[in-house]
């Protein structure tokens, strides 16, 4: 298993670009599963989740062409097996496409994981609303329809996978499908576009409501990735982490109003141009702040531990900062591997009251979930001394060449075998 050790003290100053974003890609490369025809994504991002939906995608007949395009010239299986969903729940996203284009999908189901239960009820009701069959076998989602039928469906939650699952479903579905309170994450949106583009009809897509007119074929394409997002802020953060100025690109505006919004309470200032972002921290501290996660155009769950690694050193022996996690209900992992690097936070239930600290100090620490382990990563930049996370392919699942970017900007970190 690999490490990161970290030295930390260094201001980061300097312009890092930022990859697709894997959010937007696991969704979008199971749109090959709904065409004969190839399509091309020219930007896929080289991280682990990426090379796991490959797998998956080609155990269920995708083919990766030699130009790089993805073509399901017939579908070979529609199972998506444990050993693959275990690895990587958001393998469910072969649901929708598979039940519209095979009329079955097995799919098995994903169990629950670091930052809370995860349940597919939203997925399943809305499928069984469009007329799907659903049972529950050995493990494994067994869903069947020969034809969905358009349908009005609510969800109880705005759920990221749970609204592509249910739009992927109702492209080729009979008539009209009306989905309501549905996520408007940009990454959904997206895959709206892009279905768009295939010759789906789709319209309010980015809104609470979307509406699906089922057509019976969809086209290839090519199509470009968004930037990832979450990605960026999390370099946003490593600069205002340790006082620096950094630069993103490529960017797009209205992707992450909640986040800068953060990060300009925080005493940071963020300049938005056409196609970059970049923060510059305060010559002093950073100040405490009271953060609240939600479904987009909230503040993202996904920034939440990365903004708890930020506010540990913020307005140090000051006015406390206060962090609620109200979309996931374990995602504090990271605070008891922050603690043990000196920061002082509360946890109670969904809260977290962090008390900031004139310095971080360096410790042996361990990741246990993809954002938990960017948090670490940031609070080692500011620790003094060597940090040492273990477990990055917690990391790797969702960053594309971290520690490159990282040193490309004047950090010291580097890679190792544990
Ligand atoms: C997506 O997960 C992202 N993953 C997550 O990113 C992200 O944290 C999450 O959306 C929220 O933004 C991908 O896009 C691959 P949800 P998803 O369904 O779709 C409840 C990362 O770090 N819910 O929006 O699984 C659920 O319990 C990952 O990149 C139901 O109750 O999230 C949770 O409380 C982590 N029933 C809330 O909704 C359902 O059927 C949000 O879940 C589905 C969800």
């Amino acid at each position: 298993m690999d490490c990161l050790l970290i030295e930390g003290g260094s201001r980061l100053n300097g312009d890092v670009e930022v990859p697709s974003a894997k959010n937007a890609a696991l969704p979008l490369l199971c749109l090959s599963l709904l065409t004969e025809e190839p399509v091309h994504f020219t930007n896929i991002p080289d991280v682990a989740d990426m090379r796991s939906m490959l797998r998956l995608l080609k155990g269920l007949g995708v083919e990766r062409l030699s130009s790089g395009a993805l073509q399901c010239a017939k579908i070979a299986s529609v199972v998506a097996p444990y050993e693959e969903v275990k690895k990587m729940r958001a393998s469910i996203l072969v649901l929708g496409p598979l039940l519209a284009r095979a009329g079955a999908a097995e799919v098995s189901l994903p169990g629950g994981c670091a930052i809370g239960e995860r349940p597919v009820d939203i997925h399943l009701k809305g499928l069984q609303a469009m007329g799907a069959t659903i049972d529950l076998e050995g493990g494994y989602i067994k869903a069947r329809c020969k034809k969905l039928k358009g349908c009005k469906f609510v969800m109880h939650f705005p759920s990221v996978t749970g609204t592509i699952n249910l739009v992927s479903a109702a492209v080729f579905a009979e008539g009209e499908t009306v989905l309501e309170n549905c996520a408007r994450e940009p990454e959904v949106a997206e895959v709206c576009d892009a279905l768009i583009k295939m010759g789906a009809k789709i319209t309010g897509h980015g809104s609470s409501t979307i509406k699906i007119t089922g057509v019976n074929s969809l086209k290839g394409m090519t199509w470009q990735i968004q930037p990832d997002r979450i990605q960026l802020l999390t370099y946003l953060g490593a600069g205002a982490i340790t006082g620096g100025s950094i630069r993103c690109f490529p960017y797009r505006a209205n992707a992450m109003n909640a986040v800068l919004q953060s990060f300009r309470e925080m005493g940071c200032e963020v300049v938005e141009g056409a196609n970059d972002v970049r923060l510059t921290a305060p010559s002093g501290k950073l100040k405490s702040i009271q953060i609240e996660t939600a479904p987009f155009p909230g503040f993202p769950t996904d920034a939440q531990a990365q903004f708890m690694a930020c506010l540990t050193v913020a307005s140090p022996a000051g006015a406390p900062s206060m962090i609620t996690e109200k979309v996931f209900e374990n995602r504090f992992g990271h605070v008891g591997e922050l603690r043990r690097m000196g920061a002082q936070i509360q946890v109670k239930g969904n809260m977290a009251v962090i008390e900031g600290v004139e310095k971080l100090s360096a410790a042996h620490v361990m990741a246990s979930d993809l954002r938990a382990s960017a948090s670490l990563v940031l609070a080692g930049l500011a620790a003094e001394g060597k940090t040492k996370v273990s477990r990055v392919y917690h990391l790797d699942r969702g960053y594309e060449k971290l520690e490159e970017k990282l040193n490309a900007v004047g950090a010291k970190v580097r890679r190792e075998k544990e």
